[in-house]
């Protein structure tokens, strides 16, 4: 069947294909011949562009024939339809015409050599040698205009070799154009667009995720970009997917990058991303120390402590100039003058692409990067990434904008002065204020002395008590939740002294070590009473530091719940940090539900821990004192007691939240792939349904028994929300169901389960289900259930779901940590 369409498409196609995806020396290819990769994928032949006669030698995608990725002979067209492709006698692929004569070759051969040449799957043409395999010359090493999977951008700083993509002259002229685009490894890794030898256009540094200036990049897991580096010091920039997703990315005539992606249902190429994405994003657009904002008007403005260079020619639109400093820093100042020991400051600026030429400490702490750069004269300016360390800039701050969303946060120096004007206004209001009010209450007072008297009697004065409540408090930037609730006092729980643990572990014997948790080993220990208890031992270098485990103290100790676990005590001694639990006897969820090998969960006791961990959750988002949102629920963190009643564990990043609050951002995304909501994944910005989210991925894999995260490396490579998604469409949910649920009387449940699964991963917050209406949906309270949309994290064609659903307010530069996927 196959076959037969394929021959009727070379039929239409008036060329002849070749059955075979390689040349050889005896195999020529002659116009309009064509050869097609083995998947059918790609095809490597002769195409003409409009207007012209002109003949070229190129690969394109099968599915459509327009999309051309690659040209041989770009600027040595052939006139006429006589092009042959053949392997030459020393090995090379050769385009000749009809007279033999050479128009273009591989040229990468010096001796006579036995080769041949193929086209694979993605688009890469390779030449190999017969005798070893090995690969003399690919396409891939020799780009067009076209950026694809698996092919590599290099740059070596040390010996200037480079692999760019050049653009076409013209839509209809495939000759070198003046736009070229490549990766800049110098410092820290950036794309760059140059128009001849002046930059054009730059993503930003690269963080080890994505590029810092993109505003709707996606981490690395789920766009799969890398940046790595060799031993020979190349540095490469390359993109691979989980999965066969056609995608290029092509370096247009006029100098923009243009993302498509092959769209399978709908057959065309749909446009997901395209650079420079607006005025903004051209390079330097706003001159040195400028600063490009699309909200503002007009866009271009000072920074902070700068002025424009040229009033006039500003103020007419021209900003090339740029701005100058107005105030001069500390170093700069006279050593006579009165202000000599004012420190200069930092003034903040949020979201932007952060300017170019920067110089980097690596693995530094944020914190440390101001005093850094205060301390050294010739710094003017410092940022800061995880995945990068402290950026400082000493020359000029070129090519700065204001992102929608993302971005990092850059702190400009300047003079004292500049920042403290405010102050000064201040204290001329306040001052004058002061003086008023005070002169008006004693007047007040005196008349009341004089009232008090003239009635002769004497008031008791009354005393207002405020209850010292709690006062839930985002910060200034309001990225972090600050909950300044009781502070917590270790005194209310009992303290195990250290040695007692010890005994009761055996010296943190290895026999007794029950599992690992992102923050370090966790024991089963027995008391002196014979009561089992399992120890949480935070080792040092975790990222669990005083702020979680106190988090963890006062959350665990003010809840009370049947399905959350039980904080016993906690041990703080010799440096060291250790919860005290109730001992599981069952373990964590993970261990009896991926372990293939056991079959101990049947139908009943899934679905009771489905409701146990709902109650648990709906306690915690609604019946407790506090609100909270667990932000970090998966297996491992699921206990299970010896009725296999599940609870929910581990409150390191749990954030309470005020009574009226729904939603919050943070700048520190932290959690575990996989059961992230996007719009925390992404966004950083969590509520009660990213909970629900991760709620949702447990339900499909206790019912399903597998992984989410075991799916990546499939075939298929949808993840099982993908995965789930598919065969819902399918009407064919029974699928995958986990095997050793053998319950056929149960079947309507488990499906019933699986679509409110699939309510709680939608990828809208405001589709999902709140967790009560999870609980009654299970207690079939609520019978019929909504058809569910979407969910969150499958739809790799369009990318602009979560630009368009995060991208109202702006956010801060998300960091991600993640914990460690095994679980304890
Ligand atoms: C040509 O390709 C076919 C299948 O792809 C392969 O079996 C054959 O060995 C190749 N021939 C040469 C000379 O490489
Ligand atoms: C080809 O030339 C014709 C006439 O000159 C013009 O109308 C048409 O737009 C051209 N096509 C392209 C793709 O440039
Ligand atoms: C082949 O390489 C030589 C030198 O290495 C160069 O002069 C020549 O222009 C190259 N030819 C082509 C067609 O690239
Ligand atoms: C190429 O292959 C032919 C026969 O297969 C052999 O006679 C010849 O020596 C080979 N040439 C080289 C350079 O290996
Ligand atoms: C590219 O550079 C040329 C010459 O310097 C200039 O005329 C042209 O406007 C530039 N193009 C863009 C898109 O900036
Ligand atoms: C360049 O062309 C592409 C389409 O070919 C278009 O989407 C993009 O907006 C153009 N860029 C500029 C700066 O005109
Ligand atoms: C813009 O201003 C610069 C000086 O700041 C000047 O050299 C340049 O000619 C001006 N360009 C235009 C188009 O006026
Ligand atoms: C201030 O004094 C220091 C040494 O005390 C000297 O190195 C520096 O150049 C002086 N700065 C100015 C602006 O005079
Ligand atoms: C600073 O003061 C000293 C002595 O008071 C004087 O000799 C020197 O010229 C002054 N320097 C400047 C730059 O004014
Ligand atoms: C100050 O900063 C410059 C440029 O960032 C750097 O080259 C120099 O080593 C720094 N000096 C000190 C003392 O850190
Ligand atoms: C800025 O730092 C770079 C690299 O450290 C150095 O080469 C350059 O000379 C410095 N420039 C100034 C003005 O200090």
């Amino acid at each position: 069947m196959l076959e037969s369409l394929f021959i009727l498409f070379c039929l239409l196609s008036s060329g002849f294909c070749i059955e075979s995806n390689n040349i050889t020396a005896s195999l020529v290819i002659k116009d309009p011949d064509t050869i097609v990769s083995s998947g059918n994928i790609y095809r490597l032949g002769f195409f003409r562009p409009a207007n012209t006669t002109n003949r070229y030698l190129g690969i394109w995608n099968y599915v459509s024939a327009m999309s051309i990725i690659w040209v041989a002979n770009r600027d040595n067209p052939l006139k006429d339809s006589s092009g042959i492709v053949t392997i030459s006698e020393d090995g090379d692929i050769v385009l000749i015409n009809g007279k033999r004569e050479i128009f273009w070759s591989s040229n990468a051969t010096s001796s006579p050599m036995n080769t041949s040449a193929r086209l694979l799957d993605n688009g890469n043409l390779v030449l190999q040698d017969i005798s070893n395999g090995r690969t003399i010359w690919e396409s891939f090493g020799h780009p067009t205009d076209a950026f694809m999977p698996k092919l590599k951008l290099n740059d070596n700083p040390r010996t200037g070799e480079r692999v760019l993509l050049t653009s076409w002259r013209s839509p209809q002229d495939p000759d070198f154009g003046s736009f070229t685009a490549g990766l800049q490894a110098l410092n820290i890794p950036q794309i760059f667009i140059w128009n001849g030898s002046r930059p054009h256009w730059r993503s930003g540094p690269w963080n080890g995720q994505s590029f810092t200036g993109v505003a709707d990049m996606y981490a690395k897991y789920l766009d799969g970009y890398s940046v790595m580096k060799q031993d020979d010091g190349t540095v490469s920039f390359m993109q691979d997917y989980y999965g066969k997703i056609l995608m290029k990315i092509i370096l247009k005539s006029n100098g923009s990058f243009v993302q498509t992606m092959w769209n399978v249902q709908r057959r065309v190429w749909d446009v997901t991303w395209i650079a420079p994405m607006d005025v903004c994003d051209v390079y330097e657009k706003c001159g040195p120390f400028g600063n490009c904002n699309l909200l503002n008007s007009p866009m271009c403005s000072c920074l902070k402590g700068y002025e424009p260079k040229n009033k006039e020619e500003w103020d007419k639109g021209n900003w090339s100039g740029g701005c100058v400093r107005k105030t001069l820093l500390q170093c700069d100042r006279n050593n006579n003058s009165t202000d000599k020991n004012k420190a200069d400051v930092f003034w903040k600026i949020t979201n932007v692409k952060v300017p170019d030429f920067m110089d980097v400490s690596t693995g530094i702490e944020a914190v440390e990067c101001e005093g850094l750069c205060l301390r050294n004269c010739s710094c003017i300016a410092y940022s800061h990434d995880h995945g990068i360390g402290c950026m400082f800039w000493n020359r000029s701050l070129i090519d700065v904008r204001q992102l929608p969303i993302g971005g990092l946060v850059l702190h400009v120096r300047v003079a004292y002065l500049e920042l403290d004007n405010q102050k000064d206004i201040r204290v001329i209001v306040i001052v004058p204020v002061t003086i008023g009010l005070v002169i008006v209450f004693i007047g007040i007072f005196f008349t009341w002395r004089w009232m008090a008297k003239r009635k002769g009697t004497k008031r008791k004065g009354r005393i207002l008590t405020y209850e010292v409540g709690k006062s839930y408090i985002s910060d200034s930037s309001g990225v972090v939740l600050r909950d300044d609730i009781d502070e917590p006092s270790l005194d209310e729980l009992p303290l195990f002294s250290f040695q007692m643990l010890e005994t009761a572990t055996f010296q943190f014997d290895v026999t007794n070590l029950l599992g690992k948790g992102g923050f370090g080993p966790v024991y089963k220990g027995k008391l002196a009473s014979g009561k089992d208890i399992a120890v949480k031992r935070l080792s040092t270098a975790s990222g669990q530091g005083l702020q979680e485990f106190m988090n963890e103290v006062v959350l665990i100790s003010k809840l009370q719940h049947r399905n959350l676990v039980r904080l016993l005590g906690c041990c703080v001694e010799k440096g060291e940090k250790m919860f005290i639990y109730e001992y599981m006897q069952n373990r964590s969820l993970d261990v009896s539900l991926f372990d293939r090998s056991q079959n101990i969960l049947d139908w009943r006791k899934r679905f009771n821990i489905f409701e146990g961990i709902g109650r648990g959750l709906l306690y915690l988002h609604r019946d407790s004192r506090l609100r909270i949102i667990h932000r970090d629920l998966k297996p491992s963190n699921i206990l299970l007691d010896e009725d296999w009643c599940p609870k929910i564990s581990d409150f390191g990043m749990a954030r309470i939240f005020g009574g009226n609050q729904n939603q919050a951002d943070t700048g520190r995304v932290v959690g575990t792939y996989g059961y992230m909501a996007p719009e925390y994944a992404m966004g950083g910005r969590f509520s009660e349904k990213s909970d629900v989210f991760s709620f949702g991925v447990l339900v499909l894999e206790i019912v399903s028994g597998r992984k989410n995260t075991s799916f990546y490396n499939d075939e298929l490579s949808l993840g099982l929300l993908g995965y789930s998604w598919k065969l819902w469409n399918e009407y064919n949910t029974v699928d995958m169901i986990d095997q050793r649920i053998s319950s056929p009387s149960s079947l309507a449940e488990i499906v019933r389960c699986i679509h409110i699964g699939l309510l709680c991963v939608q990828e809208f917050p405001v589709n999902r289900p709140s967790i009560s209406t999870v609980l009654s949906m299970l207690s079939s309270e609520i019978f019929d259930l909504p058809v569910p949309e979407h969910p969150g994290f499958t739809d790799r064609w369009n990318r602009s779901y979560v630009g368009s659903s995060s991208s109202k307010t702006s956010e801060s530069a998300n960091k991600v940590t993640l914990t460690a996927l095994e679980g304890r």
